[in-house]
């Protein structure tokens, strides 16, 4: 039998609706369409409904999506075979659901405000009609250039609207967009593109940030010289400042979009079909290409936007992240998109011009929700409020925090200097593997606690897991952070990797997903995330692989061997501390951290730079040969009276020297 069901009252929908669903074979025997969370009540009624049939309560999610043809199978997979489907054999674009599903009813609504880094020039407001157009043209420029469906398009860019409108137009024709942080080296840059081979590289001349301008083309030049998969550069100008253009390869942004067409349809995306590839650092190795799928991360993007932030329709939504991280993706790009919501994108930095410019530009345009990483808090908070009571912030309804653990005391800057305590904080936690937002309070819904992400949204299942790999019952507990089925947004590989996928994430603890955080959990269910329990160092929000920081240093020519390792930093959460065996002693010039500094800025980035420095003889070794990081965090947070038992290192009497000023 078919028939619809609509909300969570589970009413029988109308006959012409059935009649209809019929002609467009849609041989369904359930649908429930899945209403917005209203309220605490509504959240546990939609967790246990999740837990009951977790399949049909992402059923019920994705159908209030647009989907060309519907899916024959929801879901199939799970974390002991580690391949896993989502709305398999279903038709769709994510494009087409971000931009032509809101033409008829919001066409002429806002939904990108554009601000730029220069405060003089005045916020660009894009309507959904002219994003449409925008991402089209983008789209048909694309194809002129030769990118088919499946293709990959790689974005290093500045936070400039094309960046959105580049990643808008990959989903439309099918090709795979892999944008790289504008902050990202030639080293880092050639590295991505090669791993993902891919066929054209959008940039700009130059990146503007504050006042500073990123010489982007330059540093792509570079990368560009060992990457033959390349066959198009496409740059688009940001400043008035020359750079060199190759011929046959490097082509005006603005020349070549005006050739191509405002009319492109959207191509039609199996679920399945590969959206993105996005790059993080991982414990070891290179860092990891994590590859996200179309229908299963839209319906996730979409679920947890409108959750989470309950954004109405007159709001105005700002995420402060870069697009070149997942917070951009989901949360500036899709997600918002996804709901017909209007989101700003700015190109700058919070401190320049001054320290007020986050805020004035909230009160400009009357931003509603705000969501931003606890650094920048504690950034913010250091300069004084003399930044901030120049603007009444009254717009303000929600504020929410990202990428890293929030201390208790930028929590409480936060809620009452910007939130006038009466804006909720979602504090929310996700990975880019998890692809949006699992573990976070709902605005105005969950009763919030400094520093916890609270529970879990529905479909998700967290758990932590013992020292002995058990999964922890009773409910107040502290372990390591698992999640137990999957859920439609989890990334699906690492790309053209799949065993490296397998033995980062499901080999620890078989049959579940190993998050690499640990959490404590409250006797009420509230989760509070510790932070890392691997070798992921979480600077300032970026997550920097130790093994990838020691590779970089250890390059020099005065250095034998390295062990980097975070140790807290008041402002940007983790700071690097890098100890360093050198060749010799005398081989150490003054220079010594400058030229590491360099070093790591040519081979990753300048993120990535030690912030202190250790030169020493030996490091703390186990008999096995492995260095005991325990030690050597204890000493960079000058945790002295707790280094523990020494006894069983290879090298003992190493600790006297690493103590030692
Ligand atoms: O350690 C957790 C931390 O950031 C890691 C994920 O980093 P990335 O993949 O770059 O994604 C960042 C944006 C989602 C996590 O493993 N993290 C993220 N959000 C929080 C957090 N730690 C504590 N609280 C959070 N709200």
């Amino acid at each position: 039998m078919l028939f619809y069901k609509i909300g969570s009252d589970n009413k029988i929908c109308h006959p012409l609706l059935l009649l209809l669903a019929y002609q467009e074979n849609l041989f369904i025997t359930e649908v429930y369409i899945m209403n917005k969370i209203q309220s605490f009540d509504d959240y546990l009624s939609q967790y246990e409904q999740s837990k009951a049939n977790l399949v049909k309560y992402w059923e019920s999610i994705a159908s209030n999506l647009e989907w060309f043809k519907k899916w024959d199978s929801a879901h199939s997979g799970d974390f002991t075979t580690t391949s896993v489907t989502w709305f398999d054999g279903a038709e769709t674009n994510l494009s087409y659901n971000c931009l032509d599903r809101h033409l008829e009813t919001r066409g002429e609504k806002t939904a990108l405000i554009y601000v730029h880094n220069d405060p003089k020039k005045a916020p660009e407001h894009i309507s959904y009609i002219q994003l449409h157009q925008r991402v089209s043209q983008f789209a048909n420029m694309l194809k002129n250039h030769g990118v088919e469906k499946g293709d990959r398009v790689c974005f290093y860019m500045g936070m400039t609207p094309e960046l959105m409108i580049g990643v808008l137009a990959c989903a439309r024709i099918g090709a795979v967009h892999s944008v790289v942080f504008g902050g990202f080296s030639a080293k880092a840059l050639a590295d991505r593109i090669n791993d993902c081979e891919a066929k054209v590289l959008i940039t700009n001349d130059w990146g503007l940030r504050g006042d500073k301008l990123i010489p982007l083309k330059n540093v792509a030049d570079e990368a560009l010289e060992s990457c033959p998969s390349i066959s198009s550069v496409i740059v688009q100008k940001s400043a008035p400042e020359n750079v060199m253009m190759k011929d046959g390869r490097d082509y005006w942004f603005e020349t070549e979009n005006q050739k191509a067409s405002t009319d492109c349809p959207a191509e039609t995306q199996q679920s399945e079909d590969p959206l993105f590839i996005l790059y993080t650092s991982g414990s070891t190795g290179k860092p990891k290409g994590l590859l996200h799928t179309t229908g299963g991360y839209m319906t996730y993007a979409y679920h947890t936007f409108r959750n989470v932030f309950q954004v109405e329709e007159n709001d105005v939504y700002w995420c402060t992240a870069d697009i070149g991280w997942i917070t951009g993706h989901t949360y500036i790009t899709y997600g918002p998109l996804l709901n017909g919501a209007t989101t700003v994108m700015f190109e700058g930095v919070p401190t320049w011009p001054d320290a007020g410019r986050f805020w004035q530009i909230v009160d400009q345009l009357k931003v509603t929700h705000f969501y931003t990483a606890p650094t920048a808090i504690r950034a913010l908070e250091a300069k004084g409020l003399d930044y901030v009571t120049p603007y009444s912030l009254e717009s303000l309804k929600v504020l929410g925090s990202v990428g890293e653990p929030i201390n208790e005391e930028a929590w409480e800057w936060y809620h009452k200097n910007i939130g006038k305590e009466k804006c909720p904080i979602v504090d929310t936690w996700w990975q880019t593997e998890t692809g949006g937002i699992m573990i976070s309070p709902l605005a105005g819904i969950t009763e919030t606690k400094p520093c916890y992400a609270t529970y879990p949204l529905p479909g998700i299942f967290p758990v932590l897991m013992d020292a002995e790999g058990k999964e922890i019952v009773q409910p107040k507990a502290e372990g390591n952070l698992c999640i137990k089925h999957p859920w439609p947004g989890i990334a699906r590989t690492i790309y053209a990797d799949h065993n490296r996928y397998k033995e980062t994430y499901f080999s620890t603890y078989p049959g579940y997903y190993f998050t690499g955080d640990g959490a404590k959990r409250e006797e009420s269910g509230m989760i509070r995330i510790t932070g890392r329990v691997d070798d992921v160092i979480n600077v300032s929000g970026h997550r920097i692989g130790t093994a990838e920081v020691e590779d970089a240093i250890n390059t020099h020519e005065h250095v034998v061997e390295s062990a980097v390792i975070g140790y807290n930093h008041p402002i940007k959460g983790q700071g690097i501390f890098a100890f360093i065996i050198p060749t010799s002693m005398d081989s150490i010039q003054e220079n010594f951290h400058q030229e590491l500094n360099t070093v790591v800025t040519k081979m990753i980035g300048s993120i990535a730079k030690p912030e202190k420095i250790k030169v020493v003889s030996g490091l703390p070794k186990t008999r096995s040969g492995k260095i005991m990081r325990r030690i050597l965090r204890k000493v960079a947070e000058g945790d002295l009276a707790n280094l523990g038992d020494t006894s069983t290192l290879l090298n003992p009497e190493i600790v006297e020297e690493l103590i030692k000023d």
